[in-house]
């Protein structure tokens, strides 16, 4: 038998980030990050444990070194109540042995340079220093606020975006917008790309108002100019301001519904996110009239969870895969589409009441907060 070890290691980031490394004999096997973030939920934030670049060194895979280190990663956090994990899936089709789920569709605008071009420019815009970030956490947070899947920025911790697509790949840059006062009032985050790239990449901007979104996507026109790129790609969440001025462009718009890939959610610990979303669900059971059970209970694989639902009837149990309410908690697939496209086995009256509760929205996390 060997000799296997997980150590928690400072990280260069400081708190909350953690190095993890995994040693067989002495011998560095596997290694990852891990901090811990708040994500929106229809109208809560819970914290997450996110997991970032896992990876077992090519001579030792597939001796359950992974699944060891992710596996004590996750302990731990719902260990301290992190009832959320949150990954970037690059190799599909490896995560749902852990219940993680795809939950959120990727969104993008293209825009002809030459199209952004003609609109008008009625910002000071400028490149972003340090000491913005609170500023600009501050904005994202406002502009945000209401969506799930955003992760929460902490003004004093943000460290600002370390990438835009491709993890570790490239960096990012940032432009800010300016008022008559100059206060900041939008934003830009974009990829460092070498020079034949065609497109430029926007990975997120917020505006706090139609005008700034107009003046930003402008200022990116004439620096895709520069760079002699003939179009913009804006990756940006279509109810955002500035996903809102795009779509009254002339822009091809896109939109992917992935799955086993790409950004994905655990719900590692159903009892607390149901419990965090008992306000919200007897909100919205009043829709069902005093017809309904006084609490409805869910058991998953992970454990059980339980929502008030203030009707009459005794309590009701459902019994579904934690991935599973993954994708109805944010909204990602309906229950009765889970149950009719996807053999889910609940009845027809239980995937009704699940999907008034949690009614189908399009969660999202904007690519520098994906790790
Ligand atoms: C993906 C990676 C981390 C797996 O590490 P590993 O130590 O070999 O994984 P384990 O042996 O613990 O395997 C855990 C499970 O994942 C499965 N698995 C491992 N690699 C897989 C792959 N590339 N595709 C699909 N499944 C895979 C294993 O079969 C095993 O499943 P099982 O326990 O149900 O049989 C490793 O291959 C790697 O570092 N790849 C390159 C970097 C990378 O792509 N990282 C992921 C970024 S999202």
């Amino acid at each position: 038998m060997y000799d296997r070890t997980i150590q928690f290691l400072p990280h260069e980031l400081g708190p909350p980030w953690e190095r993890v490394r995994v040693e067989v004999d002495g011998e560095l096997v596997s290694w990852m990050q891990t901090f811990t973030v708040g994500h929106r939920l229809r109208g809560v934030t819970l914290d997450c444990a996110g997991v970032v670049g896992v990876h077992t060194d090519d001579a030792h895979q597939l001796r359950g070194h992974m699944r060891f280190m992710l596996e004590t990663v996750l302990q731990r956090a719902e260990s301290r109540g992190v009832p959320l994990s949150t990954l970037y899936g690059g190799v599909p089709d490896v995560y749902h042995r852990w219940a993680y789920a795809t939950v959120m569709p990727e969104f993008n605008f293209t825009i002809s340079t030459r199209r952004a071009e003609a609109l008008p420019l009625r910002h000071r815009i400028r490149g972003a220093e340090p000491a913005d970030r609170p500023a600009i956490a501050r904005l994202y947070n406002r502009e945000t606020s209401g969506i799930s899947g955003m992760r929460v920025r902490e003004p004093e911790r943000w460290l600002g975006p370390r990438q835009g697509l491709y993890f570790g790949r490239l960096d990012a840059w940032m432009q800010v917008a300016l008022d008559d006062h100059g206060q900041i009032v939008g934003y830009c985050i974009g990829d460092e790309v070498d020079h034949d790239a065609q497109q430029l990449d926007i990975v997120d901007a917020q505006a706090s108002s139609s005008g700034v979104a107009g003046s930003l996507i402008r200022a990116m026109a004439d620096e895709a100019v520069r760079r002699r790129m003939g179009n913009l790609v804006f990756h940006v969440y279509p109810a955002s301001r500035v996903g809102r001025y795009l779509r009254n462009l002339d822009v091809t718009a896109r939109s992917e519904r992935p799955i086993g890939r790409s950004q994905m959610v655990r719900l590692g610990l159903p009892d607390v996110v149901l419990q965090a979303l008992g306000p919200h669900a007897r909100m919205r059971a009043e829709i069902l009239g005093s017809e309904r059970p006084s609490r409805l209970v869910i058991d998953t694989e992970l454990g059980s969870g339980e929502l008030p639902l203030g009707g009459d009837l005794p309590p009701h149990r459902v019994r579904l895969p934690s991935a599973q309410l993954a994708e109805i908690l944010f909204g990602y697939r309906s229950a009765e589409e889970l149950r009719d496209i996807h053999g889910l086995e609940i009845s027809a009256g239980d995937a009704e009441l699940l999907d008034v509760l949690f009614p189908p929205i399009d969660a999202y996390c904007y690519w520098p907060d994906r790790y």
